[in-house]
């Protein structure tokens, strides 16, 4: 199951399979620590300083504090990279509170843990890629920032899972979670944008989204491309009117939707997604390849 996957704990290299981490580490006790998902393609990580921005931004909201240098982690991720059987693949990058007594109290942690995994990620088969997948709006809600600010990429997904136990539940592949106010947050691991009118729209991060990179690149790709983009507020409303659907994460890369709680979307792959699929395919190229 894991045979190709590695992992990078505390600067040493180590098959997946005989990787370890103590059962003291409040990480694993009580989900303290945060994290990246990252993709390398042509063996080099995929606009790493956005993630390393977000992993510190993450760390400074949870007074985490990361003791390794921008350099040292990009050296790290190029280690395991060299190491992986992977010239193109998925990157976890891990930062725990570290090792501490039983008690949540994170003062009992002296030093952080690091450990990166390196595998293949495939979030959906490739029919559910060109045909699109289906979607519910689960009734779990996305937390209120003034309970856990989902901006936060913590290591505590419990939130997230419990809305895709729904779309398990309902035979779905993906569920979308609103906030508390109803507008639409995003997907359990991915962002959300409609094509509505000839605009493609997206959640603004504040109501509830994460503030994902292949977000930000792919509002980046639309002006380049001519598509008028913005942040909106949207309703399920939004999303059952919408002209097309499409979901956005650094595993996912652009996933189309095809159905919302049984409404179907009236273009699936809609031309947008296509076009920006393409285009997102020749900057990873590019950037990965210069
Ligand atoms: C909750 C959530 N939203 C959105 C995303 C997409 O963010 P990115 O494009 O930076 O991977 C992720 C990625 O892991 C996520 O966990």
């Amino acid at each position: 199951m894991f045979e190709q996957a590695i992992c990078w704990i505390n600067g040493e290299i180590t098959p997946a399979a005989e990787a370890k981490v103590s059962v003291f580490d409040h990480g694993f006790l009580y989900g303290d620590g945060v994290f990246e998902g990252l993709r390398f393609y042509n063996s080099r990580v995929f606009r790493l300083p956005l993630h390393l921005k977000r992993l510190r931004r993450s760390a400074a909201a949870l007074q985490l504090n990361v003791t390794l240098s921008d350099t040292e982690i990009a050296q790290a991720l190029n280690d395991i990279i060299a190491a992986s059987p992977l010239t193109e693949g998925y990157l976890r990058l891990i930062v725990t509170r570290g090792v501490g007594v039983l008690g949540i109290n994170p003062a009992t942690c002296s030093q952080p843990g690091f450990i990166i995994i390196a595998d293949q990620l495939k979030m959906v088969s490739d029919e559910e890629r060109s045909k699109g997948v289906r979607a519910i709006i689960t009734s779990t809600r996305r937390m209120p920032p003034d309970r856990l600010d989902s901006r936060i990429k913590s290591l505590n997904y419990l939130n997230a899972i419990m809305a895709r136990m729904e779309a398990n539940f309902a035979g779905v592949e993906e569920g979308i979670l609103l906030n508390d106010r109803g507008n639409v947050a995003e997907g359990t691991a991915d962002n959300l944008f409609v094509m509505q009118d000839g605009e493609l729209l997206t959640p603004p991060a504040t109501e509830g989204a994460l503030a994902g990179i292949t977000r930000a690149t792919v509002l980046e790709l639309a002006e380049e491309i001519g598509i008028p983009a913005r942040e909106a507020i949207l309703t399920p409303y939004d999303l059952y009117i919408a002209d097309e659907c499409f979901l956005t994460g650094t595993g996912a890369k652009l996933i189309p939707v095809r159905e919302i709680d049984g409404r179907k979307m009236a273009n699936c792959p809609g031309d947008a997604y296509q076009r920006l699929t393409v285009a997102f395919t020749e900057l990873v190229e590019q950037e990965t390849t210069a």
